[in-house]
């Protein structure tokens, strides 16, 4: 009897289960089907592997320390300038030409709010809608009102650069490694414009917050890889594995060590009318801000991560630069020397650096813009995404949120916008009539609605920190140094940095 039952229970299981697997994978087709993902339109691309994407395929090598070359290289294996691919779980596409890279970002603003970016530049970089846009337009006129209209920005760029002259002179035509001393000059000209005053590069606080800034970025590394894994996944991997909660610790301590101690010396001295640098313009915002029913950002928050997003947008992309020009200057003494001349003729051996020089300067000025051609800081620009629904873009229609990858490199190197782009060779910037062409298909700064905003910032100290280190020293590779081995760039960084070189500055 009991046989029996159990017989004729099995075989009720058996059907059943049958109708249940069959009913799971219906729903599961279902599902899979109906998935943003699957009833969009998508760019050809590599095969994604479950979970990793295609990241294995484009993990930092010597040669390609962005993945940009190999993307760039699948375009062609596809056959098509646009592709598509994924970083971890997170789909994105990458467009290549200048035309496809100016109107997706015109059309695209939107940030991804839960991704590293927003962790890492939370103030205006990590935000999207009315507090993007209120805050943009403020760092905007202030940067109008104190960083040029005013000069201002200029006196801070001279007075760092006789502090880096007395600098290298302590170097005495030694093998000198140029690295610590820039981020030094160009972090000191934004706590210039946001605190209101310098630091010697010996202080003890401004020491303490470079190597703190130094950890984070090294943590940094391995959160961006976190953030490729599904965050359902990620919450539940055992200890800090991509060091995400140490990143978050550290900058807290950072943030709290220097960025609020200023913010809380700004409050307590306030003084109505009296707006010395960014965060008196902020204050004094906030203030008028009181009481405003309309929804706004004009809080203390909002303050402390702006300035987190100036620092850090700021001193690794424009140090970064500067080290591949002064490297650029050592490797090719033809094009030093004729920048030196020009610096003769226009300004002599004494006169500070002024921005007013550049149009007499055109050989300078295009011997910058080939340096950012030549090493895009920025390689891939992945700062936006497409909405939260499904969208059209030529002939494809993208899944919500796919982020969007623009190749600078590619663009940079494209031979159907330059003459022989492999070739270093500022001239190609200036035209017949010996003025500098401006060129639009250079967008290491990006293009559209989010533009860096400290284009123009970055620029001038570039140009006069270039200028004020040539009127006194001739930079050239110390002895033993290969040309070739010197240029190459740096694995694993996540700004384009050249790898750490010694050269020598002689006095003149
Ligand atoms: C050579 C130096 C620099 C380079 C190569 C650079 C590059 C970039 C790039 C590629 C973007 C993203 C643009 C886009 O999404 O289309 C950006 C955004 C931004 N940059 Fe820069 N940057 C530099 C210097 C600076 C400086 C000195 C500051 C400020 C003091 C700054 C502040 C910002 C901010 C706030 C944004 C966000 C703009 C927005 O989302 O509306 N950058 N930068």
């Amino acid at each position: 009897m009991s046989v029996a039952v159990s017989v004729l229970g099995l075989s009720i299981i058996c059907n059943n289960l049958m109708t249940v697997l069959v009913f799971v994978a219906t729903f599961l087709l279902t599902w899979w089907y109906t998935q943003p993902e699957n009833v969009t339109k998508l760019p050809p691309g590599p095969f994604p592997w479950p979970i990793f994407g295609n990241i294995f395929s484009l993990a930092p090598t010597e040669e390609d320390n962005s993945g940009a070359q190999r993307l760039w290289e699948m375009t062609r294996y596809y056959g098509s300038d646009i592709i598509s691919v994924k970083f971890g779980a997170k789909r994105a596409i990458v467009v290549h030409k200048y035309s496809d890279i100016k109107r997706i970002s015109d059309e695209f603003v939107h940030v991804n709010k839960e991704g590293a970016n927003s962790l890492f530049l939370p103030g205006i970089i990590g935000v999207d809608g009315l507090r993007w846009k209120e805050q943009r337009r403020f760092a905007l006129s202030f940067l109008r009102d104190f960083g040029f209209g005013k000069s201002r920005a200029q006196d801070i760029a001279q007075t760092e650069i006789k502090a880096a002259i007395a600098e290298l002179d302590k170097s005495s035509g030694h093998p000198y490694n140029p690295e610590v001393l820039l981020k030094n000059m160009v972090s000191n000209v934004i706590a210039a414009l946001v605190f209101g005053h310098r630091f010697e590069y010996n202080d003890k606080s401004y020491v303490k917050y470079l190597n703190m800034e130094e950890e984070i970025l090294e943590c940094f590394r391995f959160v961006i890889y976190g953030y490729l894994v599904p965050a359902f996944i990620r919450d539940r991997l055992p200890r800090d594995m991509f060091r995400i909660k140490e990143f978050k610790q550290k900058h807290a301590e950072m943030e709290e060590a220097i960025f609020r101690n200023e913010v809380r010396d700004h409050m307590a001295n306030y003084t109505a009318g009296a707006c010395n640098d960014y965060i008196d313009y902020f204050i004094k915002t906030m203030k008028e801000h009181e009481g405003v029913e309309k929804e706004h950002w004009f809080n203390e928050r909002q303050l402390v991560d702006n300035i987190v997003d100036f620092f850090r947008a700021g001193t690794d992309t424009s140090a970064a630069t500067l080290r591949w020009v002064f490297l650029r200057m050592a490797t090719n003494p033809e094009i030093q020397k004729r920048v030196k001349e020009e610096i003769m003729e226009t300004i002599g051996a004494d006169q500070p650096p002024s921005i007013q020089d550049k149009p007499k300067m055109p050989f300078t000025e295009t011997t910058i813009i080939e340096c950012m051609r030549f090493h895009p800081i920025l390689p891939l620009i992945q700062t936006r995404h497409t909405p939260d629904e499904p969208v059209k873009f030529k002939d494809f229609v993208l899944p919500p949120r796919t982020l969007i990858v623009e190749n600078i490199h590619a663009l940079h190197h494209d031979p159907d916008e330059w003459d022989e782009p492999d070739t270093f060779n500022p001239e190609r910037f200036i035209g017949p009539n010996g003025k500098v062409i401006k060129d639009n298909h250079m967008l290491q700064f990006g293009s559209g609605k989010r533009e860096c905003l400290g284009q123009p910032l970055a620029k001038m100290v570039i140009f006069l920190f270039l200028i004020g280190i040539l009127q006194k020293f001739t930079i050239k590779i110390s002895h033993g140094n290969e040309v070739e081995a010197m240029l190459k760039n740096r694995v694993g960084n996540i700004v384009n940095v050249p790898l750490s070189y010694d050269v020598v500055f002689t006095r003149d």
